[in-house]
């Protein structure tokens, strides 16, 4: 599959040859051979089948109950034997925060899709960063990065001790195969693998494009729904988290840790993919963006983007989120007597958003699968003249908003562009000029 098809499957859940477990934040518990994991206890004299046990924890142990996070995993070798004299790496386009190599002049930003590149580049190659937000070492804030893979990773596996990390898949599927199973996703999914759990993504069929958030601070949780009430936006039964599977390879891999910032390689004798079961809470998942039911305007209005929110990550201030993943799906605009496309709008958050399918309702022109743009911390944005003119004129009757889907990384830190970022061919130098055509239209005798 090349670009996302923003076509929702059908009514029941397609057949596929990867086995998931349906849930958001369950205590699951999978194991790929029978008994493997201990009755009753999570730390036996000898586990079965002479594995190690070993609890991830990605919470503090005294979190409360609704956020403790945890797992235990039964391993074939436990994580100290995978770690060991690492040595450092180039990092290449990634960067972490903070980080200010580059002062850029505050302005709405927009770039055009970045190109696969004709070498082979893996996923942890092809990551480059455009912004990033807050300080990883303060756990808090976010990196935005977009990917690019023409290549599996090949005898490697890597783990982010930085942040749990957000895929956005654009064009062409993945395979994450990871210490808790196997991910396979295609554009219009996304996946997050939580904080220091291993992993090596592979092509299912060509090269892959997509974007990433780099989560530096509290975990990805669904939001709140209010008076919502218990059903619509991202349901919990649609988030699918793998069942367990193991290598136990002699093949020689690399272990890549990004730890601080940086990037270390570690070499190993075997594969450290060699969890054969487990349980608990903190695993990672995928989740179809199609499958959100948004809940919106029924008779007039245009409400704030929050109610699109699929995950926020909290931060200590109730209603100020960390980042808030909000994506703009297929829906009916039905509102009367409405402006309909988003606001012009000044916002204390960061906008950092992306298109991954079709075309986007305030910027028809210029914003296109695959790119990015850039709201600061109160820079303010809004429809280009085109679209206010449109929707300022059109007929209001019932419209289908088809064949477009568009997320947004919006964060409470301001976002500092890169050095790439700022020096990329594809940062649209004009894009400050598409409100230059908004026109005074201000007349003192007419209502
Ligand atoms: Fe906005």
């Amino acid at each position: 599959m090349d670009d996302a098809s923003i076509e929702r499957s059908g009514p029941t859940r397609a057949a596929t040859a990867i086995a998931y477990m349906a849930g958001f934040g369950n205590q699951f518990e999978t194991e790929a051979l029978p008994g493997a994991l201990p009755l009753g206890r999570n730390s036996p004299q000898r586990c079965a089948y002479g594995l190690y046990a070993e609890q991830m924890s990605g919470s503090p142990f005294t979190a409360p109950r609704n956020a403790n996070e945890r797992s235990w995993l039964y391993r074939i070798r436990p994580s100290v034997k995978h770690f060991g004299r690492f040595k450092p790496m180039d990092c290449g386009l990634w960067r972490t925060a903070p980080c200010r190599e580059v002062e850029v002049v505050p302005e709405q930003l927009r770039w055009d899709p970045v190109p696969l590149p004709s070498e082979r580049v893996s996923l942890i190659e092809g990551m480059r960063t455009l912004t990033t937000a807050g300080d990883a070492q303060a756990l808090a804030g976010m990196a935005a990065h977009v990917f690019l893979a023409t290549s599996s990773m090949q005898d490697e596996a890597f783990v982010d001790a930085d942040g749990e990390l957000l895929f956005v898949l654009q064009q062409g599927g993945l395979r994450f195969v990871t210490e808790f199973g196997v991910i396979e996703a295609e554009p219009g999914e996304i996946v997050v693998v939580p904080r220091g759990v291993k992993f090596r993504a592979e092509l299912i069929e060509g090269p892959a494009r997509g974007y990433a958030c780099e989560n530096y601070g509290g975990k990805f949780t669904l939001p709140e729904r209010g008076p919502i009430g218990a059903n619509c936006l991202a349901n919990a039964r649609d988030f699918l988290t793998p069942v367990a599977s193991f290598e136990d390879s002699d093949r020689p891999t690399s272990l890549i840790l990004k730890w601080g910032g940086s990037l270390y390689r570690n070499q190993l004798a075997w594969s450290p993919l060699d969890v054969v079961a487990w349980h608990g809470n903190y695993a990672p998942y995928k989740y179809d963006l199609r499958r959100f039911a948004p809940v919106g305007a029924l008779l007039y209005d245009h409400p704030d983007p929050s109610i699109f929110t699929v995950l926020t990550s909290p931060s200590e201030t109730p209603g100020t989120a960390n980042i808030d993943l909000v994506i703009f799906p297929e829906r009916w605009s039905v509102a009367e007597n409405t402006f309909r496309p988003p606001w012009y709008h000044v916002n204390i958050m960061s906008e950092f958003m992306g298109l991954i399918a079709g075309v986007y309702d305030a910027k028809p022109h210029g914003f296109v699968p695959g790119g990015v743009s850039l709201h600061n911390c109160m820079l303010p944005h809004g429809p280009d003249p085109e679209s206010f003119e449109q929707a300022s004129t059109s007929e209001l009757k019932p419209v289908r908003m088809s064949g477009s889907l568009a997320f947004m990384f919006e964060t409470r830190f301001p976002q500092r562009v890169t050095a790439y970022a700022a020096g990329s061919p594809q940062r649209q130098s004009d894009y400050v000029d598409c409100w230059r055509g908004l026109k005074k239209a201000f007349d003192p005798k007419r209502r």
